[in-house]
């Protein structure tokens, strides 16, 4: 058994999405979550900035004494997963290895589509390991720089005409490919389900890659046993780099309830 809180972290929202699988998987595991909703989005700056913010993200997530960290951000998952393991002791977890895992169950043609932050798609990295799991897979890529700030302001919901527009545009050559199974390569993008799923179509299988990572740190842990007692009631302790109210109002329509008094304003940068 390990007490010791699961430590999330993501440039903003999106990681939520990771957040909410864990407690549904693990209600009785404590959690802190840094969004660094001061500084996103991640995906559009260079390799040495991104991996500059994820050290921070972590210096300050290592103030808690932690079990595992969560990389729950596609951008900072494909651009710095080495280095952040490398340099910590404790298991850190990024969304493209689950992620890739669900996608190659899921597919019936072999025809993938992926769509991240202009980081993410630079890096290949999720290409590269699909091609591990299945070689003869053709992967449609497409990079999706405004999903994001659409996230971070609220406005993911089905009717938003301006979503949907862009939505259009970014999916396009996705549907055109005929792809069967399409990865959410940014954690945000779960929360745009509706609007990619009513666009794509039934019958393709969106892959929520914060949840993915969740259900492999659920399995990590029982195999460990690192879980905590089945009797704790799990806490959960929410930090972002700006307004905490911003944050707590749009974290708890996300996660279904009331967080305003678990949020903290913080600044890592010092
Ligand atoms: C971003 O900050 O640009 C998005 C984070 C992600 O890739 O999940």
């Amino acid at each position: 058994m390990d007490r010791r809180p699961i430590g999330v972290f993501d440039s903003g929202m999106g990681g939520l999405t990771a957040v909410r699988e864990l407690i549904h998987l693990m209600p009785e595991e404590d959690i802190v979550y840094f969004g660094d909703t001061g500084r996103v989005p991640y995906g559009s700056r260079s390799r040495d900035t991104i991996i500059k913010y994820a050290r921070q993200d972590v210096a300050f997530l290592n103030t808690f004494d932690l079990k595992a960290i969560v990389i729950a951000c596609g951008t900072v998952s494909t651009t710095a997963l080495e280095v952040l393991e490398q340099e910590n002791p404790i298991p850190v977890l990024g969304v493209v290895r689950p992620a890739v895992a669900e996608a190659a169950a899921a597919t019936r043609s072999g025809k993938i589509g992926l769509i991240g932050t202009q980081a993410t798609i630079r890096t290949g990295a999720y290409e590269r390991y699909i091609a591990k799991l299945l070689p003869d897979a053709q992967v449609t890529a497409r990079a999706c720089p405004l999903f994001v700030p659409l996230v971070e302001n609220g406005r993911f919901r089905p009717g938003d005409r301006v979503t949907e527009m862009v939505a259009e545009e970014y999916l396009t050559p996705l549907k055109e490919a005929g792809v069967d199974t399409l990865v959410l390569g940014c954690t945000h993008y779960p929360l745009l389900s509706q609007v990619i799923g009513n666009f794509m179509g039934p019958d393709v299988t969106l892959i929520n890659t914060g949840a993915a990572c969740a259900r492999q740190v659920s399995a990590m842990l029982k195999k460990r046993d690192g879980l905590n007692s089945p009797d704790h009631v799990g806490t959960r302790r929410y930090f972002a780099s700006d307004s905490a109210a911003d944050f707590a109002s749009l974290a708890s329509i996300f996660l279904g309830r009331d967080i305003t008094g678990a949020v903290e304003q913080v600044d890592i940068t010092k």
